[in-house]
């Protein structure tokens, strides 16, 4: 087996809390994995005046995968855009080309009582987002402020952003999608916002386009408030959702949200050739930092998706989700997935569990 070399930035918040856990699961599969850390985010301003430094980004650049723990708290908000900690992860997906971000939102069966909404509507769950991340208004140009010289308030300061998309843009990531829906139950669903925007009219007609290479693949459109309604509404008649940066950014917090807790759920951006960045779905909780309760299964099952993704290891991939369902099944819970009769553990223990699980696993095989 060949040397995996895997860029682990735990970064802010709960960032090296959750990525503890997750490097100690990585070590106990006993694979050939290099592990170099590096500061990102907000620590990395803190230490080297940016939050994506060029080592940083060299250390990712050269390896095989990236593990990314979180980035961000409210006491760089009065930094410039440029050096506050978002930038780093904003930074790392333009500079690796990753366009294709998969937010699975799987509701797992002993926390389908965890939901907002009805065990019924939930129960089973198991949709799987995939948003557009290095276009949209996330990224056009031109941005920035002015006065205004037309609009509501001519000659009042306004701000401005760009939302746009290319047709190469909305194709590569169409076909992504759709060969996911191929393997998975071949329903795609594309969410736009077609009747007031050209970009998303654009997209509609790019993601029909290429349908016609996937007849097997039954595609339907969506406005994006309906998708925002529906998702609370009938959340299983979702199978595969593709959407542009912003919109997919909305409806995967909202999608995470009817699993019980974002705290349970992984995310890949990848690129063109499955080189990917890993890093758990919700953000870098500042609130909640170095008090040993966060949760961290969205890190290692991230770690999973690497091993599946982009390492080539899709058994210990398994192996991991495996572990997962087992501490699940002990009725282990950290504080945001604990109801009354389950056991509440912290992060720490939690991570110790899912290696215990992995190891016993191996001895009984
Ligand atoms: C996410 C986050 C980021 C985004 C922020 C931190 C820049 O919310 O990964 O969803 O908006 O993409
Ligand atoms: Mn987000």
């Amino acid at each position: 087996m060949t040397l995996k070399k895997i860029a682990v930035l735990p970064g802010d918040g709960i960032g090296p809390e959750i990525m503890a856990e997750a490097v100690k699961v990585l070590q106990a599969l006993d694979l050939p994995l290099q592990l170099d850390w590096a500061d990102v985010g907000g620590k990395a301003y803190e230490t080297s005046g940016h939050p994506l430094p060029p080592a940083t980004l060299k250390l990712a650049q050269e390896a095989d995968a990236v593990l990314f723990g979180a980035v961000g708290d409210w006491k760089y908000d009065k930094l410039e855009r440029a050096l506050r900690p978002e930038q780093a992860i904003l930074g790392l997906r333009k500079a690796l080309g990753l366009f294709a971000n998969f937010r699975p939102a799987i509701c797992y069966e002993q926390l389908t009582h965890a939901s907002s909404l009805k065990p019924e509507l939930v129960a089973g769950l198991d949709i799987l987002i995939i948003r557009e991340l290095t276009g949209d208004i996330y990224f056009g140009q031109p941005r920035g402020r002015r006065t205004a010289v037309d609009g509501h308030f001519p000659g009042a300061e306004e701000g401005f952003d760009t939302m746009r998309y290319s047709r190469p843009e909305i194709e590569r990531i169409a076909h992504v999608a759709f060969q996911a829906a191929q393997k998975r139950n071949k329903r795609l669903t594309s969410v736009d916002k077609a009747n007031v925007l050209e970009t998303s009219q654009l997209w509609k007609d790019v993601v029909s386009e290429v349908q016609k290479s996937y007849p097997d693949v039954q595609l339907d459109h969506m406005y994006v408030d309906n998708a925002a309604m529906q998702l609370v509404k009938a959340p299983k008649k979702f199978d595969v959702v593709v959407t542009g940066n912003m919109f997919g950014d909305i409806l995967s917090d909202e999608a995470a949200m009817l699993t019980g807790s974002i705290g349970m759920l992984p995310s890949a951006s990848l690129d063109a050739n499955n080189k990917g960045l890993y890093e758990p779905s919700h953000g870098s909780a500042p609130d909640i930092a170095g008090q040993g309760i966060a949760n961290p299964l969205a890190t290692i099952l991230s770690a999973a998706m690497m091993l599946k993704f982009s390492l080539n290891h899709a058994d210990a991939a398994a192996r991991i989700e495996t572990a997962v369902q087992s501490v699940l099944a002990q009725g282990l819970r950290t504080a945001d997935i604990w109801s009354e009769g389950t056991t509440k553990v912290s992060t720490r223990e939690m991570g110790d569990a899912v290696v215990k699980a992995i190891t016993t696993a191996k001895t009984i095989k």
